[in-house]
């Protein structure tokens, strides 16, 4: 068509399963080096009911704990328990002394308070970061408490792909405890120094605000929700969500997304590996705090 050049500009992909194989490579060094100072780490996940997919999540979790030299326990429970049975098997895992992290997988069973489940986990053995200590620390800015691990993923991408985030406009596509939440005061805090903006349903006219990000996540679930039209030309766009659909897994991120973002994260293969560093990183780091 004359007048018109078309240009196929091809994001770079954020490989988050290399990354996060480098990352548990650190965690199983320095889990040596306790072993060899008398700690073994050990992790202990908790799963009520039998949803396939969380299933799958605890099983790469085992993996993972394997890979690093972690110990870990898996304690299923059927899906008929209620949150004091689950309060019961948290509190004997609180006063174990060889039980250094403590992981109660989500969803759990219908009408069961996830929050209370978030709350009664010690705090130095809260290795989701869901407690409500450890969310306090983040929002103070304070080093030292335990962080949750998907945000925590994401800050580890964005800082080895070298991409500038000071001043940078941010915006988060959901506002869950899990993801949204936490991940806008990373972005925020002092070092990341970030302008962050939180899109939900409530939301009006989403599109032209994630337009203007440089920075977008997508946390929401909701299978190729964000098009083409919403992302900023350049943007660095990661991809948390990851929904079965029929012929797959989809992330909230539509495929022709990578013609116009600089940088993006794929589905699956990117932000999940990551969780999973950050979880064997969290227990590591829990045992270590719990040497000294
Ligand atoms: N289910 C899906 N993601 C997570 C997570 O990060 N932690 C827990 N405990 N359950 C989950």
């Amino acid at each position: 068509m004359p007048g018109y050049v078309r240009v196929n500009v091809s994001a770079r992909i954020v490989d988050g399963k290399a990354l996060g194989i480098k990352i548990q490579e650190e965690v199983s060094e320095r889990v040596s080096s306790l072993k060899g100072q008398g700690v073994a780490p050990h992790l202990a996940v908790v799963i009520a009911g039998d949803d396939p997919a969380s299933h799958v999540y605890v099983r790469n979790k085992e993996r993972a704990c394997e890979r690093c030299g972690i110990i870990s326990t898996r304690i299923d429970m059927p899906g008929s328990s209620n949150l004091e049975e689950i309060l019961e098997v948290v509190s004997s895992l609180n006063s174990d002394p060889n039980i250094h992290g403590i992981l109660v997988q989500s969803p759990a069973p219908d009408g069961v308070d996830e929050l209370a489940i978030a709350s009664s986990i010690l705090p130095q053995k809260d290795v989701d970061g869901f407690h409500p200590v450890n969310l306090g620390k983040l929002v103070q800015g304070r080093a030292g408490g335990l962080m949750p691990c998907t945000p925590s993923g994401v800050m580890r991408m964005l800082e080895s792909s070298g991409v500038k985030t000071r001043g940078a406009r941010a915006v988060v596509l959901g506002r869950s405890r899990i993801v949204g939440m936490p991940m806008a005061l990373m972005l925020a805090q002092p070092g990341c120094d970030a302008s962050v903006t939180i899109v939900h349903s409530k939301t009006e006219d989403i599109s032209s605000i994630c337009n203007q990000a440089d920075i977008l996540i997508a946390a929401v679930g909701r299978p190729h929700m964000v098009g083409k039209e919403w992302v900023k030309k350049g943007a660095f766009v990661v991809d948390v969500g990851i929904s079965r659909v029929e012929g797959g897994l989809a992330g909230d991120v539509s495929p022709e997304v990578s013609e116009v973002a600089g940088w993006i994260t794929p589905v699956p293969g990117g932000v999940g590996p990551m969780t999973i560093a950050m979880l064997m990183e969290n227990t590591l780091r829990a045992a270590e705090m719990q040497l000294f």
